[in-house]
This record gives C-alpha cells, structure tokens and sequence, in this order.
C-alpha cells in the first residue's frame, strides 16, 4: 500500500492544473493548491500516509456526514422528515428545489440539507452545546482528542454566507427550522469549520469500512445497517451534482468539501482520506478525485 501511494503522490506532483481553490470562503482562498496528502486506514487497523498527511486542512462538507450520523442516533428515522435521500442533480448552495418541494432539502448532504440536519439535533440546546456534542463525536470516531475548530474559517464563512443564510431562512418560511436562523447558522459554519488532518479523517471514516465498528478502538458505532446506509448516501449525494461522475470514475462511497478533502470509503477494505485544495468546477477536489480513480485501479477496490 505504501508503495501506491507514494507512486500517486509523486504522479500528481508534477500536475500543472490542479484546480481552483474555494473562492467564496476568503480564508480558504488564501490556502496554497500545491498541497496534497492521502492517508489510508485498512480495515486491519494498518495505516499508510503520502505528501502532506499531516497537515491540518478545512474538512467543510465532509462533516455532513458525522452530523448525519448524530442526527440518525439521536432521531432514528424521524431523520427523513427532515430531509430526503435522493441526489439533486443541483449545486450544493442550490435552493430552486425547496420552492417546489414544501422548503425540504433533497438529501443531507447538500447546505441545505445540512443546515436542518444540524436544527435537528440541536433539540433546544445552545450553539455551544450541540457544537460540544459535535466535536466529541468527532474525536470518538477519530480517537483524536486533539481535533478542533478553525475560529477564523468560521468567521470567514459567517461573514460570506448570504447564501446559506438565505436558504436556512427560506426554509424557516416553511415551518422547517425550529432554532433561532443565527444559530442555526452558526452551529452549522462552525461544524463545516472543524480542521482534520488526512490521517485524522481516514481513522473517523473507520466504522463506514467495518460495519460499524471501529477496527483500531474495536468500538461499535453505529449498527451494521445504518453504517450501509450512510454508505448509500456518500455514494449518492456525497459529490452533489457531481456524485455520478465519482461514482463512474472511483466507484466507492464519498464525500468532498470545499476545502479540497475527500473521505472515501472502500467496505470491508480501507478508509481513505485524500486532501489537495484545488477544486473543479463543481467544488469537489480535483487531484483528490484522480487520486482515489488511481487507487481504486491499483487496487480493485471499487464496490461495482
Ligand atoms: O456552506 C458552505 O458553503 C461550506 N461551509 C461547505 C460547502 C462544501 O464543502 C461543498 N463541498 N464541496
């Protein structure tokens, strides 16, 4: 494995166009796009890192999931009167879909799916409390107690964030958002804001390889069934608009975030986080993804 992924990083580090970082999230435009780093945690408990494994980066979206999975824990399947699980074929700060579709959001992963997902488990607490709760999780799955969030990227967002802004009121217009629209806003800016290193996020992304169960801890997470299913989703919505192009080229469950992370899950082989900053046009990594397309070809690890 090692031998892979040194040979991947050395391929993508000669590429000259490697994508355009964030530019609606000014601290994320300020990040260098020759980075990159891929860890790979096997489902053995062995772990093999490449390029900047080590280096802390903005894991965005890819907190979606860990906040779908609280918000599964907590609600059970309550969950899907929140939000759908069907891709929406639309960028992920859309919100044409919500005119027509009574303000609920086409799937969790999506803003504004996410924004109610996080007024879901809010239930009543303060901003501070659930955002507690969501980085404890974090550190749970990751076993990392170091895990934290970037202050200033979430007051970067916080400052550019018309668009989320909008949405969540908008939704608030159908009766969907039962906190304070500040609030909600802020838990969610704050969890997009959580800074991980690729070693960190291959470790959290453990129990989506082994049913459940995190093979490092040997600790149950979630069960066998729900870990499938939050599979299903990464495979389905975890690239927006650009979730069959993924699925087509990598073929294992994802999920990308503006900050040019990718988690990617092979079942029952290996969790695999890869990060470059540089997107495309759709806001997903781009090296990120040929990197995972190069793996997947060396290894077989497609789920197809
Ligand atoms: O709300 C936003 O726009 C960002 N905090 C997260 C968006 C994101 O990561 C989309 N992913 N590719």
């Amino acid at each position: 494995m090692q031998d892979i992924l040194d040979e991947i990083t050395a391929t993508l580090s000669t590429r000259e166009d490697r994508g355009e970082v964030a530019q609606y999230i000014p601290e994320l435009a300020i990040v260098d796009p020759q980075q990159f780093g891929i860890s790979v945690a096997l489902a053995d408990g062995r772990t093999f890192s490449a390029g900047n494994a080590s280096d802390l980066f903005s894991i965005q979206s890819i907190s979606k999931v860990f906040t779908l999975t609280i918000a599964l824990g907590k609600l059970g399947d309550a969950v899907w009167s929140r939000v759908g699980r069907e891709p929406s074929g639309d960028p992920f700060n859309s919100i044409v879909q919500l005119e027509h579709e009574s303000g609920k959001p086409r799937n969790p992963f999506i803003n504004a799916g996410a924004i109610a997902i996080v007024d879901a488990i809010m239930m009543g607490h303060k901003p501070r409390e659930t955002l507690a709760e969501i980085l404890q999780f974090v550190r749970f799955i990751a076993n990392d107690a170091s895990i934290g969030i970037d202050e200033k990227v979430a007051r970067s967002e916080l400052k550019t964030g018309d668009r989320n802004a909008s949405l969540a009121h908008f939704m608030a217009s159908f009766g969907r958002i039962k906190h304070p629209v500040e609030q909600v806003l802020g838990t969610y800016f704050h969890h997009c804001s959580i800074s991980m290193t690729c070693q960190q996020l291959a470790q959290a992304g453990q129990f989506l390889v082994s049913d459940g169960v995190n093979a490092n801890t040997g600790v149950r997470v979630v069960s066998a069934q729900r870990a499938r299913r939050i599979n299903s989703m990464m495979l389905m919505c975890g690239h927006y608009d650009g979730s069959g192009e993924f699925a087509y080229r990598v073929g294992l469950p994802g999920k990308s975030g503006v900050g040019g992370g990718i988690l990617a899950i092979a079942p029952g082989k290996g969790s695999i986080a890869v990060w470059s900053p540089g997107l495309d046009k759709i806001g997903n990594s781009k090296l990120g993804t040929e990197a995972l397309e190069m793996l997947v070809q060396k290894t077989g690890w497609s789920v197809f």
